[in-house]
């Protein structure tokens, strides 16, 4: 049993004295232990070594006590188990030598035995479950099928993925092949990753807010559904899909445990899309830890007023920034734990 389970009665939907609080990317970045590591060895190493995984897991609790862990990890370890060649350049971000933009390429791509080729992240999930001790809960992840296509083919990072669209759009039999592949790895990776001691799993469409509306449901939501689907008898799934507030009303009416939210939709219209009763995450804007430490309190009180203290999960509305002070962060995180209630 889970000691600290704040987080898993809140997607349950119990009544809580406080919301559970974690932030998006809370391992690593901002954070001078990380850095250290970060100094030695490169991204993929971290990622593979389950010692180096599970520490950097577990770095965030031991200096602020979040209520959920969230595996380190990243969304591209599932292209390229796909047999997709994925660099981390330095002061670059991701970098894919040969992106997937034909019939041919997507044909190359296969559907790996996760057991095999992500063994590593199981076993980075088994000692991080060892050394947190059941204190709390182990958050696992996967990209989107949309969002891992969009670095499939577009190579890199992009402000608009316009290559993406472009392969979706003038290739859509193409582009849904390689989405479905996408989506069936990632189905038994999350399962996988269940088995291995992850007690929820959380789905990252960094990248869905790029569709409109029509497109994101063919492109995006149809895939994400299939892993709901496919997850939901083994643990409680948390789509977070940024910029995609138009879709909220279709992702509360799936099998989702809780839905992420940006800080582009204020937590009334997100509770109004949603109708009321699904857990929500969300939704501070990451920017916002700039300002000081008292403001940070103020806003993150009034944040748990408006989304209610129940069925709701306190979260930046994106991953942290690297360059947030330390006291910044804390006072976000204490924050939830000082809060009272109005009533
Ligand atoms: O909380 C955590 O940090 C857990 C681990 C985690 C990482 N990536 C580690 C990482 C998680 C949950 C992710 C998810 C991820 N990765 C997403 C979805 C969430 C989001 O932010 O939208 C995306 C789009 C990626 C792809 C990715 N990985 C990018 C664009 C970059 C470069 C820029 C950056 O720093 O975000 C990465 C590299 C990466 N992944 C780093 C870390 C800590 C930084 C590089 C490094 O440490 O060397």
């Amino acid at each position: 049993m889970i000691k600290n389970d704040l987080y898993l009665r809140a997607l349950k939907g119990e009544t809580v004295d406080r919301p559970p609080v974690w932030m998006m990317r809370q391992a690593g970045r901002y954070l001078p232990e990380f850095q250290e590591i970060k100094a030695k060895y490169d991204f993929f190493t971290r990622c593979r070594t389950p010692e180096l995984a599970s520490e950097i897991t577990v770095q965030p609790i031991r200096r602020y006590g979040m209520d959920a862990a969230i595996l380190f990890s990243d969304i591209l370890v599932i292209p390229q188990a796909m047999n997709i060649e994925v660099q981390m350049k330095p002061d670059f971000g991701p970098y894919l030598p040969n992106p997937v933009r034909t019939q041919k390429d997507v044909d190359n791509v296969i559907v790996p035995d996760v057991h095999v080729e992500l063994d590593y992240v199981m076993q980075a999930i088994k000692m991080t479950k060892d050394m947190l001790d059941d204190e709390v809960p182990l958050i696992g992840f996967a990209g989107s099928p949309w969002t891992i296509l969009c670095y499939c083919v577009q190579g890199q990072g992009s402000k608009n993925f316009d290559k993406a669209k472009q392969f979706c759009f003038t290739n859509p039999i193409a582009a849904h092949q390689l989405l479905q592949k996408i989506t069936d790895t990632t189905i038994t990776y999350l399962q996988a990753k269940v088995a291995a001691g992850c007690d929820a799993v959380q789905i990252f469409d960094s990248w869905g807010g790029m569709l409109a509306p029509s497109d994101y449901h063919e492109f995006s939501w149809q895939y994400i559904n299939q892993i709901i689907e496919a997850l939901k008898d083994h643990a409680p799934v948390i789509a977070f899909g940024k910029g995609c507030w138009f879709a909220l009303g279709d992702m509360a009416r799936s099998n989702a445990t809780a839905l992420g939210i940006d800080w582009t939709c204020s937590p009334r219209n997100a509770r109004y899309l949603t109708g009321g009763n699904i857990t929500l995450q969300g939704n501070f804007d990451p920017s916002r830890l700039f300002s000081p430490p008292a403001e940070i309190k103020k806003m993150v009180k009034q944040m748990i007023d408006e989304f209610g203290k129940d069925k709701y999960i306190v979260n930046l509305g994106h991953g942290i920034l690297p360059n947030i002070p330390l006291d910044n962060a804390k006072a976000f995180i204490d924050a939830v734990k000082e809060y009272k209630s109005p009533s």
